[in-house]
């Protein structure tokens, strides 16, 4: 049977995202699977060629792509027209679900048994821009929908099927929000009833905070609203390395986009020192996703082999560069 080429969409971006972009797609061209790749700008450097951060191209060849491979971009503060191309693509292609799997890696300065995954809704909640000054002040609209909350609650469960995992904890504010965390939180209880093998648990947020620094082995699988997603994701990366080994996955109906969870840390870029790692995770998610289930597993196993091995960058306590350790993995893939 002949297999199937993938068509991946390359957004490098600014600073460190095309170094650890350029080493991915070798890592991916090691794996033996066929691809084509298609390179596209987003970012302050293409603001600064083209007068935009997201040129009308770029979406055009993630459209025609099976998906998108994003390494990081630089948002400016305080220029006119800035926005940020990443914001705009999820908005775009309506990528509803933010999935960031947190793990423990064999390193000492991480915690262990940690294997959970925040589910973040991507689209609503008080992300909508939806501000406006008042004569007291300002007011930003906090918009939960039905349909938002029942697509991103069952994306979550059939996440916990689909890994075998066993429980689903829903986090809210719905003792204070009553309206738009009470919907959310009713549409999460509606929607657990169709999963009956699975165990559904609802957290208050404050607690679940809490929780992931205190107890964090307890989680399997975290389903929550935007703001809350974002600031537990970020929480619980802290966890088990951070940024230069955190990956996320954002999905919607027609395409997905894999990216490290770092920006472009501008002072390292061209230096060959970037901690490849997470674009390494986002790379073994997008097979996943591609159906590439095998070797999505082999760059997992190759990394956590070098890693027991302390093959690994600076921001670990190592010596390798970013080449050397892409060369690491890919002498450990098999
Ligand atoms: P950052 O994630 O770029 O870097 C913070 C620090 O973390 C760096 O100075 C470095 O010490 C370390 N670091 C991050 N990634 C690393 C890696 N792969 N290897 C080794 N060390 C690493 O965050 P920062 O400095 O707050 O933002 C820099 C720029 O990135 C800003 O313009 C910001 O807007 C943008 N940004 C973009 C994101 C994206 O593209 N998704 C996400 C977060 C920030
Ligand atoms: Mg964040």
């Amino acid at each position: 049977m002949k297999s199937k080429t993938h068509t991946v969409a390359v957004i490098g971006g600014d600073g460190i995202g095309p170094d650890v972009i350029e080493v991915a797609l070798e890592l991916l061209n090691a794996t033996k699977i066929k691809f084509t790749f298609k390179t596209a700008d987003a970012g302050f450097g293409a603001y600064e060629k083209y007068g935009t951060p997201l040129p009308d191209k770029t979406i055009e060849i993630c459209e025609k792509s099976d998906a998108v491979l994003f390494g990081a971009v630089t948002s400016p503060p305080n220029i006119e027209g800035y926005f940020s191309p990443i914001v705009r693509l999820r908005k775009h292609f309506d990528l509803y679900s933010n999935v960031r799997p947190i793990f423990s890696l064999p390193l000492e300065s991480v915690r262990q048994n940690v294997d959970f995954t925040v589910v973040r809704e991507n689209t609503e909640d008080l992300y909508t821009g939806k501000e406006r000054l008042t004569k007291d002040g300002a007011i930003a609209e906090r918009v939960i929908t039905t349909k938002g909350s029942a697509r991103i609650v069952k994306y979550a469960f059939d996440y916990a099927v689909k890994h075998s995992k066993k429980k689903v904890t829903v986090v809210h504010k719905a003792n204070v929000l009553r309206l738009t965390d009470g919907l959310f939180l009713r549409v999460a209880q509606e929607i657990a009833q169709q999963y009956p093998d699975i165990i559904m648990e609802d957290l208050i947020v404050d607690n679940c905070a809490m929780q992931i620094v205190k107890n964090p082995e307890r989680f399997e699988v975290i389903v929550t609203t935007n703001m809350f997603g974002d600031i537990l994701s970020d929480e619980s990366s802290a966890l088990v390395g951070g940024l230069g080994v955190v990956a996320s996955a954002n999905i919607g109906k027609t395409i997905g986009l894999f990216e490290p969870v770092h920006g472009s840390a501008p002072k390292y870029a061209g230096q060959n020192v970037a901690n490849p790692m997470a674009t390494f995770f986002a790379t073994s998610m997008m097979l996943t996703y591609l159906g590439e289930t095998d070797a999505s597993n082999r760059i997992k196993t190759a990394i956590i082999e070098n890693i027991k091995k302390n093959l690994v960058t600076k921001d670990l306590g190592g010596t390798l560069s970013t080449k050397e350790f892409t060369t690491a993995v890919i002498n450990n893939l098999n």
